[in-house]
């Protein structure tokens, strides 16, 4: 969809509902049992001032990166943060650990609900983009293409401050290679969200679990606290710097 039906579809919203009202945000925030722990993440690094941006691996159809976006700009407490996202867009690569569920490929249609397009339609760059202008938000910056290909292109040289990182890449691999590359943008007190810790039937040295676990063997100068365990497969961390 072109920017400029993008801009339509906002006055076209802004007209019938009004400015400020966003039905689209509302019903993906009431049907997403992770949002109030995303705002209260978020209320945490705003408070804390953690600097720097917001990054998300493995962005889908966008529904969870508008609503970090959609949270922070319900009270940033002053802080300018970026809402960025990595995804090929291509659902999961192959991985060498089984899960009961998953194979290659899957995500690359849309597989449940979602306020602009049906199940079974094709996932791009192009549904978060269309999902942030009918929320009313700014445009997300998007690197598409696998995570080893596209991240140490702008971590950190583009953005050199992280603060926090929703890892919702499913794989152990995925989530690995997110982790290495994007710690040296890592800030002090960064909150890290793991989607699917809790997936591969909870065993603690498959999927994200091991990926952390590893993370920390060979990154002995991040101290992690668990921050909350939420929904039903989700962890989250914030890491601090062992010399500050
Ligand atoms: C479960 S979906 C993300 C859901 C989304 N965050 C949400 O809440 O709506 C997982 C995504 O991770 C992406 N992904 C997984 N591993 C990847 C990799 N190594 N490189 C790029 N994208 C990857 C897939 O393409 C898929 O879109």
């Amino acid at each position: 969809m072109s920017s400029f039906v993008r801009r339509a579809l906002r006055a076209t919203r802004d007209a019938v509902l009004g400015r400020g009202s966003v039905p689209v945000l509302s019903q993906i925030i009431r049907r997403d049992p992770r949002s109030t722990t995303f705002f209260a993440a978020l209320d945490y690094i705003n408070y804390e001032r953690v600097p720097g941006d917001v990054v998300e691996f493995g962005v889908f159809t966008g529904l969870s990166l508008a609503e970090f976006a959609a949270g922070d700009s319900f009270d940033n407490k002053g802080m300018t943060r970026r809402f960025v996202g990595f995804d090929s867009f291509e659902g999961l690569p192959p991985s060498a650990i089984e899960h009961a569920r998953w194979v290659p490929s899957d995500c690359a249609i849309n597989h449940s609900w979602h306020p602009l397009i049906p199940i079974g339609a094709p996932v791009s760059a192009d549904v978060t983009r269309n999902l942030f202008a009918a929320c009313g938000l700014p445009e997300p910056a998007l690197h598409i293409g696998q995570f080893d290909q596209t991240i140490a292109k702008v971590i950190p040289s583009v953005y050199s401050s992280i603060a926090l990182v929703h890892f919702d890449c499913d794989l152990y691999e995925s989530t690995r290679d997110a982790l290495a590359l994007a710690s040296p943008a890592f800030q002090d007190g960064v909150m890290l969200m793991f989607d699917d810790w809790f997936h591969y039937r909870g065993h603690p040295n498959k999927g994200q679990s091991r990926a952390f676990d590893e993370f920390l063997t060979q990154h002995p100068e991040w101290v992690p606290q668990q921050y909350r365990s939420y929904s039903t497969f989700c962890n989250s961390f914030i890491l601090s710097r062992r010399d500050v």
